[in-house]
C-alpha cells in the first residue's frame, strides 16, 4: 500500500514541522490538534499551520505546498484520519495524553495503515501498553529531529509485535520520499543520538566549568579538530535552546539506571536556571551562552563567564593545541599541554568510551551509531570513525594509563580498528568482536564510498574525475567552498575526453555546497594588476568549457546540493538535465560583487525565458524576467523554487535523499544515453537599445527612490546590455557565441570600475555584499 495521505496529530513545533515536510514530499496531509475553546474548532491546528508558513528557516520548500495541508481537530475529523496511510502522533510528551489519543484511534485506522509516535523520551514498551495486538502490529516510533525539513536523522524504533513488512515499507518511504537517513535504534532512553549527545553536551559544560576554560575556548577546541560544527558545545546549546538541558537531564534521570555514566555527569552551573527564567534561552530568546548585546544602540558580541554567570565581551580563542592538531591530528591535540587540550580529552574521551559501551544496547551495530551522530548532530565522523582516526590502540593505551575501564568493543578494535575498506567494500567490527560487511542499501552510492575504495581516473588540486561504473563518470570539484578556478576548467576538458567513449557524465560533489561560484579572489587579483587579457582568457575558457559540456556527444547531468551560485549555477544551466537535491539553492548572484554572469549564465537565462511556453507574446516579458533575476541576484531557497525562475526546467528532477542523489543522477545519464542527441544551438532575436532603455529606466526610478545605488545602476546597465542583444536589432539573428561575446564585454567593463573592485574586496574579507 503506497503512502499518499498522512495524518499528523498535534500541530505544535514538531507536528507542524513534520506536516510541512510531508507536504514538501508531495503528500496530502491532515494536521489535527485539540478542538479550539473559542468556537474556532480548528483554531489550534490552524495556528500550527500559520506557524509553519512563517517559520524561519522555512519549513516549506515552496509556499504553494501549504495547500497540501488541511487542518482539523481530534473530535470532528476522525473520518478523515481513517483514509490515511500513516498517522504520526506528535502531541505533548505525556504518556496519558498519548494513550488517550491511541485509544480513540482504535477502529478508526485503515487496515494496513502505520501508526507512529514522535516521542523523544517515552519507551515504546510503555506507549503500546493499552493497545490491542492489531494496533501494536502497526505501531512504531519515528523520531524526527527539529526542524524536520533540515535535520536528516530519523530514528526508528520498533517493538516485538511490530509487523516487519510495515517497518520495511515505512523505512523505505522515509528514506526515498522524505530523504531522511533512517537509523534503527533500540527501545532505550534517548535512543541513539540524544543518549550520546546528552553525555557529550553534559560533559562539555561541566568540564569547562571544572577546568576554568572559556566558552570560546571550549567551542574552538571541540568544533573544528573533531569535524564537529563550529558551534561546538555552547553554541549548539544556544541553537537548540538552553531550556532543553534540564529537560534532557530529567528524562535521562527518569529512565536510566542510577549507575549509568550520564547520570554521574555534574549538573549544569546554578546560573543556568536563572538565565532560562529571565528569557535567556539561547538564540530563540534574549541570548544564551553567547549574546549580541544591543544596549545603547551597539552590537557587542558577548560570552558568558562560566564562573560568575555574567556576560563579558567576547574573547577570541586560539588555543595552542589547535595548532598541534593541525600538524599532528587528534593524538597531537590530546597530547598538548594547555587546559583546552585537557578539556577536549575529558569531553571526547569519555563520550567515545561511553559510545563503545552502548553497543549493542542502543543499536545493532556501530554503523548505526556513527550515522546517528553524523545526521543528528552534523558530526563529520561518528564516534567509532573518530576513534579510528585517533587510532584505537593509542586510545586504549591512554585510557589504561589513566586506569579507566576499556569497554570490550573498544578492546576488540585495537588490532584492526572499527572499519576497514578495500575494493570489495567496507567491513566493521561487530559487538562480538568479529568483522562483518557494512550494509549497503540499493540505490545509495556516494563519492565517499568511491574514495575509500580507490583513486580517481584523474585529479588536480581543484577537481577530479571518478568512474561510477556502468560506463558513467563523475566530475568532482574539491576547492575551498568549491569555488571554480582554472583547475576546475582544466578538469572539465579531461572529463569530456574520458567520457567520449562512455555513456555520459555526472557533475557532483559531496561537499556541503555544490559551488559558491568563480573564485572571486583570483578575479580581484587580476583586476588589481590590470591583467585584462588574462581575465578575458579566463572568461573564454569557462565559456568554452561549459559550451563543450552542453554540446558533448553524450549526456551530462548535474547533481547539486546546497549552494549552486554564480558559476556553479551556470554550469548546471549547461547540463542536459539536472538531478537536484531538494535542498539546492541556485542563483546568479554576481551583481552582489559588481559583476554579471560571464560563463553563459545571461545567455542561458534569456534563452530559457524566451523558449518558455507560458510566456506572453513578444521577447520583452522574457527579457524582463531574466533581467530581474540577474540584476536582483535572486536566489532560490529550494530546488522547487528554482523551477519558478527556470533555473530548473520540467526535464529536471529532484531527489529528496542526499545519499541517493549520485545514484539517481547516474540513472538519469543511463536513461538519456539511449539514442542521445545533443541539443541544437539556440538562435535568438533581441530588440537592442530601445529595450535596454526600458529596463534601465526602471532601475533609475529605483535609484530615485533610494532602493538602488549608483553602482547598482551601472551593473544593471551591463546586464541589460547583454540581455537585450547589445547593438542588435530585432531582425538580426544572434547566436549563442554572439551572446557570450556580449557577456565578456560587459563583464570586463564592470571589472574595470572601482566600485566593483570594492565589492569584490568586501565580499572576500567579510563574506557579505557591499552596497555601494
Ligand atoms: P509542542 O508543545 O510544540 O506541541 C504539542 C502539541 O500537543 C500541541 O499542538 C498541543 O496542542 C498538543 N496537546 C497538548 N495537550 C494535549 C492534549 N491533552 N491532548 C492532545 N493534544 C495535546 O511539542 P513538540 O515540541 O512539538 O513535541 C511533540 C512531540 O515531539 C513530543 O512527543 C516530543 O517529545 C517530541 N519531540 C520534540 C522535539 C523538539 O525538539 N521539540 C524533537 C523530537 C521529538
Amino acid at each position: 500500500m503506497p503512502i499518499e495521505r498522512v495524518a499528523v496529530l498535534g500541530a505544535g513545533v514538531m507536528g507542524g514541522g513534520i506536516a510541512a515536510h510531508l507536504a514538501n514530499a508531495g503528500l496530502s496531509v491532515k494536521l489535527l490538534d485539540v478542538p479550539g475553546v473559542d468556537g474556532q474548532r480548528n483554531g489550534p491546528a490552524a495556528r500550527g499551520l500559520e506557524a509553519v508558513k512563517s517559520a524561519d528557516p522555512a519549513a516549506l520548500m515552496h509556499r504553494r505546498f501549504a495547500k497540501r495541508i488541511e487542518v482539523g481537530n481530534f473530535e470532528d475529523d476522525w473520518a478523515g484520519v481513517s483514509e490515511c496511510d500513516w498517522v504520526v502522533e506528535a502531541v505533548v510528551e505525556r504518556l496519558d495524553v498519548k494513550h488517550a489519543l491511541y485509544r480513540s484511534l482504535d477502529g478508526v485506522l485503515k487496515p494496513g495503515a502505520v501508526l507512529s509516535s514522535n516521542t523523544s523520551t517515552l519507551p515504546l514498551s510503555e506507549l503500546v501498553r493499552p493497545l490491542p495486538l492489531s494496533m501494536r502490529r502497526s505501531f512504531l516510533i519515528t523520531h524526527f529531529f527539529n526542524p524536520p525539513r533540515y535535520m536528516r536523522l530519523l530514528e526508528v524504533v520498533v517493538g516485538p509485535d511490530t509487523d516487519p513488512a510495515l517497518v520495511e515499507r515505512i523505512t523505505t518511504f522515509c528514506d526515498v520520499s522524505l530523504g531522511k537517513g533512517v537509523v534503527r535504534a533500540h527501545d532505550t532512553p534517548g535512543f541513539i543520538a540524544n543518549r550520546i549527545g546528552a553525555m557529550w553536551l553534559g560533559l562539555g559544560v561541566s568540564a569547562a566549568v571544572e577546568r576554568g576554560i572559556t566558552v570560546e575556548e571550549a567551542d574552538a577546541v571541540i568544533g573544528g579538530p573533531f569535524g564537529i560544527p563550529r558551534t561546538g558545545v555552547f553554541g549548539l546549546l544556544d541553537l537548540v535552546g538552553l531550556d532543553l538541558m534540564p529537560h534532557v537531564r530529567a528524562s535521562m534521570d527518569a529512565y536510566l539506571p542510577a549507575e549509568d555514566p550520564v547520570r554521574g555527569v555534574a549538573p549544569p552551573p546554578a546560573f543556568l536556571e536563572r538565565l532560562i527564567e529571565d528569557g535567556y534561552t539561547g538564540r530563540k530568546g534574549k541570548g544564551g551562552f553567547y549574546r549580541l548585546n544591543r544596549e545603547g544602540g551597539g552590537r557587542t558580541k558577548e560570552g558568558i563567564d562560566l564562573e560568575t554567570g555574567q556576560y563579558r565581551a567576547s574573547r577570541k580563542a586560539s588555543p595552542a593545541c589547535l595548532a598541534a592538531a593541525k600538524r599532528g591530528g587528534l593524538a597531537a591535540l590530546f597530547g598538548a599541554e594547555d587546559p583546552p587540550a585537557a578539556y577536549a580529552w575529558d569531553v571526547m574521551s569519555e563520550t567515545l568510551r561511553y559510545a563503545c559501551a552502548l553497543v549493542p544496547e542502543i543499536a545493532d551495530d556501530i554503523a548505526s551509531v556513527d550515522a546517528a551522530m553524523r545526521l543528528g548532530f552534523r558530526w563529520a565522523k561518528g564516534p567509532f570513525e573518530l576513534i579510528d582516526e585517533l587510532g584505537a590502540a593509542w586510545f586504549v593505551e591512554r585510557l589504561k594509563q589513566e586506569d579507566r575501564p576499556v569497554p570490550p568493543l573498544l578492546a576488540a578494535a585495537v588490532e584492526c580498528g572499527f572499519y576497514a575498506s578495500d575494493e570489495a567494500g567496507r567491513t566493521m567490527t561487530t559487538p562480538e568482536g568479529n568483522r562483518t560487511p557494512v550494509p549497503q542499501v540499493n540505490g545509495k552510492q556516494t563519492l565517499a564510498d568511491l574514495k575509500r575504495q580507490g583513486a580517481p581516473l584523474k585529479r588536480n588540486r581543484s577537481a577530479s574525475v571518478w568512474d561510477l561504473g556502468d560506463d558513467v563518470l563523475c566530475l568532482e570539484f574539491h576547492t575551498k567552498m568549491n569555488a571554480l578556478d582554472a583547475g576546475v576548467i582544466e578538469m572539465i576538458s579531461h572529463a569530456l575526453a574520458f567520457a567520449r567513449d562512455r555513456k555520459g557524465l555526472v557533475i557532483h560533489n559531496d561537499a556541503e555546497n555544490f559551488s559558491v561560484g568563480a573564485n572571486a579572489g583570483l578575479i580581484l587579483f587580476a583586476s588589481h594588476l590590470a591583467m585584462w587579457d588574462m581575465v578575458e582568457l579566463g572568461l573564454q575558457g569557462g565559456q568554452s568549457a561549459y559550451k563543450a559540456l552542453k554540446y558533448a556527444p553524450f549526456p551530462v547531468v548535474g547533481a547539486p546540493s546546497g549552494m549552486a551560485r554564480g558559476g556553479g549555477c551556470e554550469i548546471l544551466l549547461h547540463c542536459d538535465a539536472v538531478q537536484a537535491h531538494a535542498e539546492t539553492y541556485m542563483g546568479l548572484v554576481e551583481v552582489g560583487v559588481g559583476l554579471l554572469p560571464g560563463w553563459g549564465g545571461c545567455k542561458e537565462m534569456v534563452v530559457r525565458w524566451l523558449e518558455n511556453e507560458k510566456r506572453p507574446g513578444g521577447p520583452m516579458p522574457a527579457i524582463q524576467k531574466a533581467f530581474e533575476l540577474i540584476s536582483l541576484a535572486t536566489g532560490a531557497r529550494s530546488a522547487e523554487e528554482a523551477r519558478d525562475h527556470l533555473f530548473l526546467l520540467p526535464r529536471d528532477r529532484v531527489t529528496m535523499s542526499l545519499d541517493r542523489l549520485l545514484g539517481d543522477a547516474k540513472e538519469r545519464v543511463l536513461e538519456l544515453a539511449d539514442e542521445y542527441i545533443p541539443p541544437q544551438p539556440a538562435e535568438v532575436h533581441l530588440p537592442g537599445a530601445s529595450a535596454k532603455a526600458a529596463l534601465t529606466l526602471a532601475v533609475e526610478s529605483f535609484r530615485a527612490l533610494g532602493f538602488a545605488t549608483d553602482h547598482d545602476c551601472v551593473v544593471a546597465d551591463g546586464v541589460a546590455d547583454v540581455l537585450t542583444g547589445g547593438d542588435a536589432d530585432i531582425v538580426d539573428v544572434l547566436s549563442e557565441d554572439d551572446l557570450l561575446a556580449l557577456e565578456r564585454r560587459a563583464f570586463l567593463n564592470l571589472l574595470r570600475t572601482a566600485p566593483t573592485a570594492a565589492r569584490l574586496e568586501h565580499m572576500l574579507t567579510t563574506g557579505k555584499p557591499l552596497r555601494n
